[in-house]
């Protein structure tokens, strides 16, 4: 298996672009199934859960062509061949559960692998077949598949319980061509869920509120093709500031959103961390030595993104003090704190709390990325570590991360794979 090689000490400098988001792309790959025209996607970045997707929607007969150089990527699903998604790719990556609404607004009937839990939770999917069932949706399981069947969608107003992003996205693409008007309340507010909004209207779907708790979605009989780019991802953002901070660097982030990052930037603000915006879409994050302690709550968007809670843990386990980190999304996304403690890292879980005294120093060490963010936290660890460090299950990292090593060596960053 491949690994991470990172020799830790050197301060990260430069200039890096952000990708396009990776939780835009993969929903808006999914809603391709809604026409039978043409899509082509823009700023799409090449990653592991990308081409998971690409393989899913040709197994549905979309055809699908990645230029994977260019970042872009062309989807059409005038011939579908089938309605049920294979249980690889519904194993292998959640997202995938994404094309039940598509398919079910289409075809009448889809048929999905249950997807799996992982290592940051069960991650049931209750709320996106409620919602799905409101609009007329019925449902049997039949040897680990979820087969949902409905003569036509009907418009109805569904209440999420908690604003799960998948389930605002299965519902939301449901919607758009369903009979009559959806309102979905306690939606999801994601920046993720704004674009596919935007990509959606600008192939004639008709919804507003999107970004707000109360979404309005008015049934259409078809959709038209077109182009759309894809947001910058806010998470790998997010990321690449944390690794300026960590590194004792001085990083430019091109393509940004800086409103997409309100809480991120006020919290590594606190830290100490110098960030300015030299111009829109421009951030520069500069270290000033050792970061202070800051609490921390991961919420549902506009509140700190759980999806940059390992990543700041990291950055605080050097911090000049102790830090409170609470995670109230995911049940347990605290895989990753048994590695960082391998590299010196102390910290200790209270419930849903991570107690995380700062130390001086971390040490290099070998440790294993247990998922996707877990694994970019660690490769963060690992810049700020004195020595060398190995890391461990690369393919997590694949998974949401572009080249990640030879961006970091980009910047300065002694950061290698090493083949297996
Ligand atoms: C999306 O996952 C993202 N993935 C996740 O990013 C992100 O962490 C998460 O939203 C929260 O922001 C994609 O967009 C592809 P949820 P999703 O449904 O949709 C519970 C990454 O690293 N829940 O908002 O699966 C669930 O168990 C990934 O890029 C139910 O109880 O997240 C969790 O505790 C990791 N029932 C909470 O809601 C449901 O039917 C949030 O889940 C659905 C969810």
């Amino acid at each position: 298996m491949e690994r991470i090689l990172v020799e830790g000490g050197i301060p990260l400098m430069g200039r890096i672009r952000v990708k396009g988001a990776k939780n835009a792309c993969l929903p808006m790959m999914a809603a391709s199934l809604l026409t039978s025209e043409s899509v082509i996607l823009e700023d799409v970045p090449d990653l592991e859960d990308v081409r998971t997707m690409s393989r899913l929607l040709k197994a549905l007969g979309v055809e699908v062509y990645h230029d994977r150089k260019n970042e872009k990527i062309f989807l059409n699903s005038r011939r579908l061949t089938t309605s049920t998604a294979p249980f690889g790719p519904v194993r292998r990556m959640r997202a995938s559960f994404l094309v039940m609404g598509p398919l079910l607004a289409r075809e009448g009937r889809s048929r999905v692998s249950f997807p799996g839990g992982c290592a940051i939770g069960t991650r049931p999917i209750d709320l996106h077949l409620k919602g799905l069932e409101v609009m007329g949706a019925q449902f049997t399981m039949d040897e680990g598949y979820i087969e949902a069947e409905t003569p036509r969608l009907q418009g109805a107003t569904v209440y999420l319980d908690y604003p799960s992003v998948g389930a605002t996205e299965n519902i939301l693409m449901a919607a758009v061509l369903a009979e009559g008007t959806t309102v979905i309340e306690n939606a999801a507010a994601e920046p993720e869920i704004v674009d596919l909004t935007n990509f959606l209207n600008s192939l004639g779907a008709r919804i507003i509120g999107a970004g707000t708790p109360l979404i309005r979605v008015e049934g259409v009989t078809s959709l038209k093709g077109g182009r759309y780019r894809v947001i910058p991802d806010r998470i790998e953002a997010g990321t690449f500031m944390v690794a300026a901070a960590i590194s004792g660097g001085d990083i430019i982030l091109e393509n940004v959103i800086t409103e997409h990052l309100t809480a991120v930037i006020a919290k590594l603000q606190e830290t100490g961390a110098l960030i300015e915006e030299p111009r829109k879409g421009m951030l520069r994050v500069r270290s000033r030595g050792r970061p202070e302690p800051v609490d921390i709550k991961t919420l549902p968007y506009p509140g700190f993104p759980t999806d940059l809670q390992p990543q700041f843990m990291a950055l605080l386990s050097l911090a000049h003090g102790t830090s409170v980190i609470t995670e109230t999304v995911f049940e347990k996304r605290y895989m990753h704190v048994a590695e960082i403690a391998r590299m010196g890292a102390k910290i200790r879980i209270e419930e849903r709390s991570a107690i995380v005294t700062g130390q001086q120093l971390l040490q290099g060490a070998v440790v294993r990325a247990p998922d996707l963010r877990g694994g970019a936290a660690l490769v963060l660890a690992a810049l700020a570590a004195r020595g060398f460090s190995e890391i461990r299950g690369v393919s997590h990292i694949r998974r949401g991360y572009s080249r990640l090593a030879g961006r970091l060596r980009s910047l300065g960053g002694r950061v290698y794979i090493l083949p297996s």
